[in-house]
């Protein structure tokens, strides 16, 4: 489920497989004086997309390329963002965003090869499972850095070109454990979290600028996920939903210019809950888990 929001809104640019150029938002303003032209000038919409070369992230990198955008894909693995890319308009920019400059490294490279970016998607994530009382300092600091600083220090970097050119939209991955907190996920979820008062804050920041802000909320996503943080998804419920539908949600959201998106859209209803009655919301848990 999406949600109506603030701040700009692209009209979905025409397929170009049916023979009509995509529109490009304009890019006044998207470098300062005296910067050097982009090295890649085009006139498709700009997006740059980290964790692109897996699950979430590449699901939405394939749907943007499939609407007709230019797409800046970032993530580690080279050979999977080349997977990614196939057969799209696209740059490739790995990057370690768990270094510590590499949020800022990025951004940097990313504004250099386009000279705008019109939507940022910030999709690199990773997970960690287990008892809080049990979880090294070491993997604290790797979840925090990665879903929460490193995705801050990189909107950052990008959001001032947007601002300048009077449009654009930042599209946070966070989660439902954002949300409700979810057992043995004390971190991510804080992290999660994070994002979440993050994106609210700085969408009422942004208010007239033309920039807006999107917070996408999924619950369980068949992705790598998972076999990565080194527990497999084990409940019942919610049923896993698939990354293209993830990436549906999010176009949807930016080609609306929505605030939020829930996926699947009943996911609003035990957030929800938790916000308006707390207390109802943990005795329903620990009746049902
Ligand atoms: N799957 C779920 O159930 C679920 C649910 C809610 C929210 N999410 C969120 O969705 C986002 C995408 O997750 P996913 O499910 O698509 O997982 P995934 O398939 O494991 O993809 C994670 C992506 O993050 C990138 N990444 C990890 N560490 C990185 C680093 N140090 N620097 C740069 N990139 C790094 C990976 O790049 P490399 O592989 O190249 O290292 C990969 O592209 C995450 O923020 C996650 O928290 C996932």
């Amino acid at each position: 489920m999406t949600h109506p929001g603030s701040g700009s809104t692209y009209d979905p640019p025409v397929d170009p497989a049916h023979g009509a150029r995509p529109t490009a938002p304009t890019p006044a303003g998207a470098r300062g004086h005296g910067s050097p032209p982009p090295t890649d000038p085009t006139d498709r919409p700009v997006a740059l997309i980290t964790g692109a070369s897996s699950g979430i992230g590449a699901a939405t990198a394939r749907r943007f390329a499939a609407e007709g955008w230019h797409l800046l894909l970032s993530g580690r693995d080279r050979s999977r963002l080349e997977e990614t890319a196939a057969g799209a308009s696209a740059a490739l920019l790995p990057a370690d965003l768990a270094a510590p400059e590499g949020a800022r490294l990025l951004a940097q490279a990313a504004l250099r090869r386009t000279g705008r970016i019109d939507v940022l998607v910030a999709g690199a994530g990773i997970g960690w499972a287990g008892p809080f009382g049990t979880m090294p300092h070491t993997d604290i600091d790797r979840v925090l850095f990665l879903d929460l600083n490193a995705t801050l220090h990189l909107v950052r970097e990008v959001l001032p070109a947007m601002v300048a050119a009077g449009r654009g939209r930042v599209v946070l991955v966070g989660s439902v454990a954002g949300c409700v907190g979810v057992r043995e996920e004390a971190v991510y979820s804080a992290a999660k979290a994070g994002l979440a008062a993050f994106a609210e804050a700085l969408r009422q920041e942004l208010r007239g600028t033309g920039v807006g802000v999107t917070l996408v909320v999924p619950g369980p996503v068949e992705t790598r996920f998972f076999a990565r943080r080194g527990r497999p998804y084990d409940r019942a419920r919610p049923r896993p939903s698939s990354p293209s539908s993830v990436a549906g949600a999010v176009w949807e959201a930016v080609s609306q210019g929505r605030d939020d998106a829930y996926v699947p859209p009943w996911l609003t209803l035990p957030a929800r809950v938790r916000g308006l009655a707390p207390g109802l919301y943990r005795r329903l848990l620990n009746r049902f888990g």
